[in-house]
């Protein structure tokens, strides 16, 4: 991620940060197959595996994936210094650092499972493929990583959100380009969905679920 982007990225989440732990606190806003793509993921895994939430924002995620499965041996990253605050106050107990994705301070094959929950929206498309391979890095052997996006070519920008002036950019990702991606570096491709928006949201969602 370019240095600018990335100031920029960290810059507006820092920015609406308390905002954003408020008004996404859990997943209602996620569809049932979003959820569905999740519950795969983990039920790929064994119930105390390590899990990354690669880009865990506020720790929403963090907490849902403890609901499912209690045993699980959670961490987080996230490039927002804010966003980590916030998620170390609702999980005083997980290692939660800030961190950027494609450059990751971890060891090589340290998790079982990654989760990459609309964390690479800030990537630009001709980036993405150093962010997969960063994740496939610190994922061993037979490991899984999950990623979810909005899904399509373009980018957009926002001036506003969560309540707060701020300067934004999210790009789209095409599923098979993900995918592909990720085939190229040596993932299997477990799943591979797109759905159609629902009323609130002006993408499809693309997920992509592969084996290291
Ligand atoms: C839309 S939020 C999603 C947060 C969380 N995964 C969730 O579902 O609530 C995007 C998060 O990704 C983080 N992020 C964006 N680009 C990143 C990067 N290159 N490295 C680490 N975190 C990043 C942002 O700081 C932000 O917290």
């Amino acid at each position: 991620m370019g240095q600018d982007l990335k100031s920029q990225t960290r810059r507006t989440y820092d920015t609406v940060a308390a905002s954003y732990a408020r008004m996404v606190p859990d997943t209602l806003y996620e569809a049932p197959l979003d959820l569905a793509m999740i519950d795969y993921f983990v039920a790929q895994l064994s119930t105390n595996a390590s899990i990354l939430d690669a880009g865990c924002g506020a720790g929403r995620m963090l907490a849902h994936l403890t609901a499912l499965s209690p045993s699980l041996r959670l961490q987080g990253v996230d490039l927002s210094p804010a966003m980590v605050a916030q998620a170390r106050t609702t999980h005083p107990g997980l290692k939660i650092v800030v961190g950027e994705l494609a450059d990751l301070d971890y060891p090589a094959a340290e998790f079982d499972g990654v989760l990459a929950w609309y964390s690479v929206i800030h990537t630009p498309p001709h980036e993405i493929e150093a962010v997969l391979s960063e994740l496939r890095r610190v994922l061993r052997p037979g490991g899984v990583l999950l990623a979810g996006f909005q899904s399509g070519t373009g980018e957009r920008s926002s001036t506003r959100a969560y309540g707060h002036e701020v300067d934004l950019r999210a790009f789209l990702h095409r599923v098979e380009d993900v995918a592909g991606a990720a085939e190229a570096l040596g993932f299997r491709i477990v799943a591979r969905l797109e759905r159609a928006p629902r009323e609130s949201e002006r993408h499809p969602q693309g997920f992509v679920l592969a084996e290291r």
